[in-house]
Parts: structure tokens; sequence; C-alpha cells
């Protein structure tokens, strides 16, 4: 079984090293895993609802996508795309919207926090406040659920999103699922060995703190800001501590074990800070120095890292399409074509039995599938130019008949007038696989509609 491990960045900064550790190197180390299946995106729409500042945004994408890609990310391994890229997203945002109860987002931490700012500043409670950040956690919901993911690394300030995710899950399954799951439950992954890097000043390595190393931007920026590390007055030659260093937290987090030691054993002896912040520079070049160079390579063509994300997106749309198809229809938002189908039959005994549902690829092409009366898919048709030519194949299997059917490996094709219209399924063997054409007959025989 693979796991699907799921997160996204949101685009308002250019990322520092404290990112590098404590988000992006254990995401691609995670990727690698032979039973990971990753989806990493930029949350560029989560990004608007902090920032308004075009410009802003567009840097941050460019420079966060460059950093991924140059510090290893495998997007032949990973699904890499941009949240906006993907209009599913902003879709299954409004089906859970219309499940999501108000009393749970009035309960978001986040939003709580600034009506609690405004009120403490004498404002109104609601002063500055958008639909964007009220409904924050319903986007980023839609953004877990779309792709089911089992994972979803955090930090510990976004728990309670993921919680919200599977609270609106749970209800959309419990009230359109009729006894099928349509989203599985994510968990958030809050990695305890993960670095938090310490800042320049020893607080925690954030933006906001302004303390921040940059990763890269280049050598020199690196250089200038471990100038600035806050460190005791002990002179060269004076005995450090490392344990109440935040330099050598730093080193460690970059170094073997073997050089860590080293360098602790040096602080020891009395190494002057000059000469210490020196070698973490060294240190930091030799590690990352490479990267760097990919990083500018990348952000100097950005027509290339375009393409990349484009073809995320369209890998990301393979899964969320067809799935949003199936959520569309659930609630309710179904062809007419299907409708009209339905209705010729006797009402009642139409929704027991199997079904055709139609929808379009994004190729634009028509397809349907016919599903069993407990949402089983029987069948997928092959893509067609029009919905016309699609319902006629469809309406023609419906009304029975001798059908053809072709056995081929571990699965099964239907064939219209030497035309092969659709395939069922692949199994695990043959006799999954026969089992299967027997229900497809079965479905299909006038009695059954
Ligand atoms: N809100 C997250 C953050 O600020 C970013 C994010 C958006 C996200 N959508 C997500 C993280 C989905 C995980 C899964 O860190």
């Amino acid at each position: 079984m693979t796991t699907r491990i799921l997160t996204g960045i949101t685009t308002t900064g250019t990322p520092h090293l404290g990112n590098y550790a404590g988000a992006i190197r254990p995401a691609i180390v995670a990727s690698r895993q032979s039973d990971a299946d990753s989806f990493y995106f930029l949350a560029d729409y989560h990004a608007l609802i902090k920032c308004d500042d075009p410009l802003r945004i567009q840097r941050s994408r460019l420079e966060i996508a460059a950093t991924w890609l140059a510090s290893g990310l495998d997007v032949e391994r990973v699904t890499f795309y941009r949240q906006s890229d993907i209009p599913e997203i902003p879709e299954l945002t409004w089906l859970l919207t219309c499940v999501a109860a108000k009393g749970l987002l009035n309960r978001a931490h986040a939003y709580k926090a600034s009506v609690d700012k405004n009120v403490e500043t004498g404002e109104d409670p609601d002063a500055g406040i958008s639909m964007g950040l009220y409904s924050y956690p319903v986007l980023m919901a839609a953004d877990i659920l779309m792709f089911n993911a089992h994972k979803v690394p955090v930090g510990r300030d976004q728990i309670q999103h993921v919680e919200m995710a599977r609270d609106i899950g749970q209800r959309f399954n419990h009230l359109f699922g009729q006894g099928k799951e349509f989203f599985v439950m994510p968990e958030a992954l809050i990695e305890e060995s993960v670095a938090t890097l310490p800042g320049l000043d020893g607080r925690k390595m954030s933006k906001s703190y302004d303390n921040t190393i940059p990763l890269f931007t280049s050598a020199k920026d690196m250089k200038s800001a471990i100038s600035r590390i806050v460190t005791d007055s002990r002179a060269p030659g004076e005995a450090k501590d490392p344990d109440d260093s935040h330099l050598f937290t730093l080193f460690q987090a970059f170094a073997t074990p073997g050089q860590a030691a080293e360098f602790r054993e040096q602080l020891l002896q009395g190494l002057g800070w000059g000469e210490a912040k020196q070698r973490l520079f060294t240190l930091l070049d030799a590690e990352l120095g490479e990267a760097r160079e990919r990083y500018h390579g990348l952000v100097e063509r950005p027509a290339d890292l375009e393409d990349i994300l484009l073809a995320g997106a369209v890998k990301a749309r393979k899964v969320a399409s067809p799935f949003l198809e199936q959520l569309r229809e659930a609630v309710g938002l179904r062809s007419f074509r299907t409708q009209v189908q339905v209705a010729s039959g006797s009402q009642k005994k139409a929704s027991k039995g199997p079904r055709f549902v139609s929808f379009r690829e994004t190729d634009g092409s028509f397809r349907f599938r016919l599903l069993a009366a407990d949402g089983e898919q029987l069948l997928l048709s092959r893509g067609f130019a029009d919905g016309k030519a699609a319902g006629a194949v469809s309406k023609q299997l419906q009304q029975g008949g001798e059908l053809d059917v072709r056995v081929e490996g571990q699965g099964f094709s239907v064939w219209l007038a030497g035309d092969c219209v659709a395939d069922g399924p692949a199994f695990a063997d043959a006799a999954a696989r026969d089992a299967a054409v027997e229900a497809l007959r079965l479905a299909l025989q006038p009695e059954a509609q």
C-alpha cells in the first residue's frame, strides 16, 4: 500500500535556512521512500489571503518553485503543482463550503486571533477580516481531500486545519456517500525529529522575527547574515559552551556527526567566534553551493519552470478531475443526459440499478462510465469527440442485445460495430475478470435497468 503524502507551501516569502531544514529537506527525503506517493504544491490561493502585493506573490511563487527543484525534488516521482492551476480545487471548496458548519470555522485559531486583536484594540471585531481568512480552512480541506491524502506534514499551527478537513470530509461522506466513503480521513504529520532552527538572535528562525539566514539568494548574503549571529562575548582562546550556542545548533543541523564533534571540540578549546562563523559559512556553502547554482539556473529560465509546473498540474488534474466528477454527481450536479435515461425507466427501479455517468475530460473529449448499483465501475468508455457520439454509444449499450466483449490479459473491452468503445477495469486474475464480465452482462440486461 502506498501512503499519499500531501503538503502545501504558502507563497508569500523567500525560503530561508529554517524552511529548508524544517520542511523542504525532510519532505524531499520522505518523497524518496518507495511506498510514498507525494503531492507537494504551491498554496498560492492561500497566499492571496495574506498578501495583496501582486509582485510579491509572483516572485515568491517562482522562488519557492525553484528552491524545491534545486533542492532535489524529483518531479517524475512526485506530483508538484500550483494550487491555482487546478480549477477543481476552488470547485471542491464550494461543495465543502456548503457542508462546513459556520460554528466550526468560528473556532479556527487564525481567525479567532484576528478577532481577539481587534477586540483588544477596541476595533470592530470583524475589522480587516476577509472572507478569505474566515474560509481559509475550507480551502485547505479541499487541497487535502481532493487527493485523498493520508498524511499531511505540517507545523503545529496547522494541526487544527487538518482536523477541520477531517470534520468537513466526514460530513460530506455522511450526507452524500450513501454508505460509500468518498474522502479518506487525513492525519497531520508532525515530525518531532525535524530541526527547528534558531535564527540570528537565537529565537526560532522566522521571517516575522527578521532573524533569518537566506538560503539561495547569494553566498554574500549568507555570509553577511552569518556575521550577524549573536554570540556571547568570550574572547578567542576562552572556552565556549557549544550547548549554549545557537551558532553550534545551526552548524549541527548541516554537519555529519564527525564534523559536529570536531567543531564542538574546537569551541571547547577556545576557537574565536569570528573563526567559528567562517567555519559555519564554509560548511553551508559546501552543503548548499551546488543547489544554489541550480537555483539561479532555474530562476533565469522561468519559461522552463512554467512548463514543469504545468506538467505537474496535468498530473494532478488526472486525479482531481474524475474524482470531482463523482462528487458533483453525488450532490446532484448531474448531466441532463443521464437524467433523461433515468427518467425513461421506472424511477424507482432505475435509481437502484446500474447507471451511466457521462463526463468531460480535461482534453475536451466526452466519456461515460457504467456504474453498478453499488457504485463499482463496470466500464469506462473511450473518449468521444462530442457528447452526442458518447450518448449514442451508451444508449446502444443500454438497449441490450448481444454484447461483444473481448478479453485481453486480465482486462476486457467492449466493441460495437468493429470499434472498441469501452474498457473494463484491470483485474488481479482471470477469475475476477470473468466475474466482472458476467456482472456487466447482467447489468446491461433490460430487466436490470
Ligand atoms: N496553510 C498551510 C500553511 O500555512 C499551507 C497549506 C495550504 C497546506 N494548503 C495545505 C498545508 C494543505 C498542508 C495541506 O502552512
